[in-house]
């Protein structure tokens, strides 16, 4: 979807619709809200007529379309919900609904006036990022294998008016950035959507190559020979029962500012998890191809940072393996040597990621000697237990880091939950005959026993953050109900925009 800035009013612009936020109704309100006069002006009354019967009432959800009397196209309302609570959350939302509404009603452009929007505390210039975040988000689908449901609409213009016009340089920067990085989430997203006999562990690194050539990245590729040699026994046990075997993907962003930071974001790049031996139950196995959501939000973090050329150094390491059962899987009972010599004992093949990502995170760790490392997993069934389907779990022993991230969280409308770590955990991944174990015998915090487990191959001197994106990766039709508009069914893109926003403010 194309994104335009124009300073004058939408009512005045040639758009299919122009689309306003209504606050919703308090209860003693008599008068239409007066940000919407202009509405009611170029409807002859309606809209203040559709008000006075309570007919809208600025509920969130709610999108309502008003035909011109004169002919020039429509007007829209959508509800922001009470005014009190105008955040630039229910903003982006508010776009999203928008888009989603008036998509396949013969829609081609819609403007979106930023005066009914930048209501309350919210700037303008945030609140313009808002409205073409939730555009640009909400217009996605994925059509790769099939046609589009609707025609979609091609363009959303953001209208300043004479509210805003002199704000038009902030407000046309705010939005470029955010724009981009919307773009680079829907990129994040078609790789995501890719099914596994598509999407292999080689087809991400093809994928990893291209992005270096555009964006001038160093990109490095370790195929099983060279996995091998480094003794990286935790992905090629992982995908040893599958065809397409592992790759450990690397790609290097030298970042804009020489002495700034070195971020190193690691993600588990499962393309298929069947369980392997310890195999799963049918019902939702084919979710299962979403199992590389952290790897590909890797590539998609890569992507953003080059884009916006943003100042820390980001090393980005993809763990890339299929987990299948067959002659070559690994199975309960293996003991595997990872790249730092520690020992892993396998008591579940199901419980691979935190086993391909022993290998990722100890290689990072020691190779680059980062300030910081940043993982994201479709780790644990039992984080999406305790957190739901919307919010990832956040766990890290280094203060500073966690309230960087759940800053940017707050900033993103990416939700994320600081779950705890201790020696209680630590205690309950110890193994009798290796290292440490892939799964405990009782089930308790699950979540907090697979982070301990990557904590053993971080070590305790690099500030570490794991974010268990189980839950947030992908959506489906039952979970799309109660979740924002700016999130399609299918993948997410979920860590993108939040991890974007964390090196962005200056990786702390
Ligand atoms: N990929 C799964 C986790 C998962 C489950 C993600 C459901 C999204 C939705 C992971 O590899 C897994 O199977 N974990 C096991 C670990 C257990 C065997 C210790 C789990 O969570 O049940
Ligand atoms: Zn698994
Ligand atoms: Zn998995």
């Amino acid at each position: 979807m194309k994104i335009s800035i124009d300073r004058r009013d939408a009512t005045e612009a040639n758009v299919d619709v122009s689309v306003s936020g209504l606050p919703e109704r308090a209860e003693k309100e008599e008068g239409l809200p007066r940000t919407l006069a202009r509405e009611e002006a170029v409807t002859a009354g309606l809209v203040g007529i559709a008000w006075k019967n309570r007919e809208i009432r600025g509920r969130r959800k709610e999108v309502t379309v008003f035909h011109r009397p004169d002919g020039k196209g429509r007007v829209g309302l959508v509800g922001l919900g009470p005014r009190d609570s105008v955040d630039v959350e229910s903003i982006r939302r508010a776009a999203a609904e928008a888009v989603r509404a008036l998509r396949g009603h013969s829609v081609q452009s819609i403007g979106l006036r930023l005066a009914s929007f930048a209501i309350g505390s919210v700037a303008p210039e945030d609140a313009a990022a808002a409205l073409a975040e939730g555009a640009v988000l909400g217009g996605y689908e994925f059509t790769r294998y099939r046609a589009p449901r609707d025609a979609p609409i091609e363009e959303a213009t953001v209208f300043l008016g004479s509210e805003h016009g002199r704000l038009e340089s902030a407000i046309r920067k705010a939005v470029e950035r955010t724009r981009s990085v919307a773009e680079v989430v829907l990129w994040t997203r078609d790789l995501s959507n890719l099914p596994a006999d598509t999407a292999t562990p080689e087809r991400l690194a093809e994928e990893a190559r291209a992005l270096g050539k555009e964006f001038d990245l160093k990109v490095t590729v370790f195929n099983e020979a060279k996995l091998a040699e480094m003794h990286c026994g935790g992905l090629l046990a992982v995908g040893g029962g599958s065809s397409h075997p592992p790759r450990l993907i690397v790609l290097e962003y030298a970042g804009g500012n020489r002495s700034g930071k070195t971020v190193a974001v690691v993600g588990k790049g499962i393309t298929f998890d069947s369980g392997g031996i310890s195999i799963k139950p049918a019902l939702h196995m084919a979710d299962m191809k979403f199992d590389k959501s952290g790897a590909v939000a890797v590539l998609g973090i890569l992507r953003a940072a080059a884009t916006l050329k943003l100042p820390p150094k980001v090393i980005g390491v993809l763990a890339c393996a299929e987990n299948l059962p067959g002659g070559g899987a690994y199975r309960p009972g293996d003991v595997v040597t990872t790249y730092n010599g520690k020992t892993i004992e396998i008591l579940n093949t199901d419980a691979e990621g935190r086993v391909v990502l022993s290998d990722a995170l100890a290689f990072a760790v020691d190779r680059y000697h980062p300030d910081v490392v940043i993982d994201l997993a479709t780790l644990t069934g039992a984080c999406v237990t305790a957190l739901g389907d919307d919010t990832a779990g956040l766990i890290s022993t280094n203060d500073a880091l966690a309230l960087a991230l759940l800053d940017a969280s707050a900033r993103t409308g990416e939700p994320i939950w600081r779950l705890p770590l201790t020696d209680v955990h630590r205690e309950l991944v110890k193994s009798e005959v290796a290292d440490v174990r892939n799964s405990t015998e009782i089930p308790p915090a699950g979540a907090l026993t697979a982070a301990a487990f990557l904590e053993t191959f971080v070590g305790t001197t690099t500030a570490w953050a794991h974010l268990d994106i189980a839950g947030p990766a992908w959506t489906n039709s039952s979970t799309r109900k109660y979740q924002p508009a700016y999130l399609p069914v299918g993948a997410t893109a979920f860590g993108v925009r939040l991890v974007t926003r964390y090196l962005e403010d200056g990786a702390r």
